[in-house]
């Protein structure tokens, strides 16, 4: 039985989509061979694997929709193009597509909740040309954060703002209350209630009681994307809820500015998904772009980074085996659009859309360990 471990759940986010990488654009890179150096024409958008839409699934409407497929619509439109946070707009409506699928465990409506059945969601965007940030962490009740984000950079002159704050910033612009735990969410939370603790009084239920999707139930992933336009401007957003069932309270890296995303106008942009306790003390996304001004490449820029955290956790005691004990995948994408992603383990994809095919693909992550 594969029971929903912390450490599943953030490796989740390495191993999503991997299984659907249809036709890899470029073959995987380990720890010893050289980094690849991808490079596509702006616009141009990269995100975590759940950015792009995978295969249609039996009984679809329609095809599903996708991340970074919307956002390149959003650079496409020449209306949208011109604001001047169109590029913002677009970034926030691409992970509007994910924070809006009640199918993803990770992010907005279905995300799974904290240890008391709330989901609390996390969500940062950073804007290039101003190099403005805004950020809403622990918001309970608003089903797209990122935006809750934009309107912080946008109308406020603050960074960050959490918890009731920001529920009643968010509802002061008119973004709905929703009920984000959805009934299959709700199930899955009960399922890691029961099984939490031999010492309580929660009794694991019978395996007759518990279906098949509940024990295999896939835990979806933050998702962060970055995009770069035409002009040659860079935006970024990272949306999730969190750790599952975490501490009430508990914030991740995807709000915290320099950790789950970085955006600088001259250099690049970069961003995280997995564990956010150990980006935040590195400093992954703000690191990722230092990286690329020393002239590394996207993809040689998370590498390093990677072995970084990596050297850090054997510090912390997070090493088993000879590897760090969760998973990690940073993104990065370059103002020259150049870009490239990395993951912690071998098996990792993310998701790309570009202007010259002007639809989405996945891209396989190069690693530092094998799995
Ligand atoms: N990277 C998402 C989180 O740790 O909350």
């Amino acid at each position: 039985m594969k029971r929903m471990t912390r450490r599943s759940f953030l490796e989740g986010v390495a191993a999503t989509g991997a299984a659907a990488l249809a036709q890899p654009a470029c073959a995987a890179s380990s720890q010893s061979a050289p980094a690849a150096v991808r490079r596509a024409p702006a616009p141009l958008v990269i995100a975590s694997a759940n950015g792009w839409r995978g295969a249609a699934r039996p009984g679809d409407p329609a095809p599903r929709p996708s991340a970074v497929e919307a956002a390149l619509a959003r650079l496409g439109d020449a209306q949208v193009a011109a604001g001047k946070y169109g590029l913002l707009e677009a970034v926030v409506a691409g992970v509007g597509v994910v924070e809006d699928d009640p199918e993803d465990h990770s992010v907005g409506l279905g995300g799974l909740p904290n240890e008391e059945g709330v989901v609390q969601l996390d969500a940062a965007v950073m804007f290039g040309p101003t190099h403005q940030a805004g950020a809403v962490a622990a918001l309970e009740n608003i089903q797209n954060p990122a935006r809750a984000a934009m309107y912080v950079l946008r109308y406020t002159d603050h960074a960050l703002i959490v918890g009731p704050g920001a529920y009643r910033f968010a509802r002061a612009f008119g973004l709905p209350h929703a009920e984000l735990l959805t009934e299959e969410a709700r199930r899955l939370w009960l399922y890691w209630k029961q099984r939490a603790s031999e010492r309580d009084d929660w009794l694991t239920p019978p395996e007759e009681d518990v279906d098949e999707s509940t024990r295999q139930a896939s835990s979806g992933g933050t998702i962060h994307l970055s995009a770069l336009d035409a002009r040659g401007d860079l935006a970024a957003a990272t949306t999730t809820s969190g750790l599952a069932y975490k501490i009430p309270g508990r914030v991740g890296d995807s709000p915290l500015v320099g950790a789950g995303l970085y955006c600088d106008n001259d250099v690049g942009a970069a961003g995280a998904t997995g564990r956010g306790e150990e980006v935040i003390v590195n400093c992954g996304a703000y690191a990722i772009v230092a990286a690329m001004r020393r002239g590394l490449e996207p993809e040689a820029a998370c590498l390093e980074t990677l072995k970084e955290v990596a050297e850090k956790a054997r510090r912390r005691g997070l090493f088993q085996d000879g590897k760090p004990s969760f998973g990690l995948t940073f993104y990065a994408l370059r103002k020259d659009g150049a870009y490239g992603a990395a993951a912690m383990f071998e098996g990792g994809s993310f998701a790309v859309a570009d202007a010259a095919t002007g639809v989405g693909r996945l891209e396989r992550c190069a690693w530092v360990y094998d799995r």
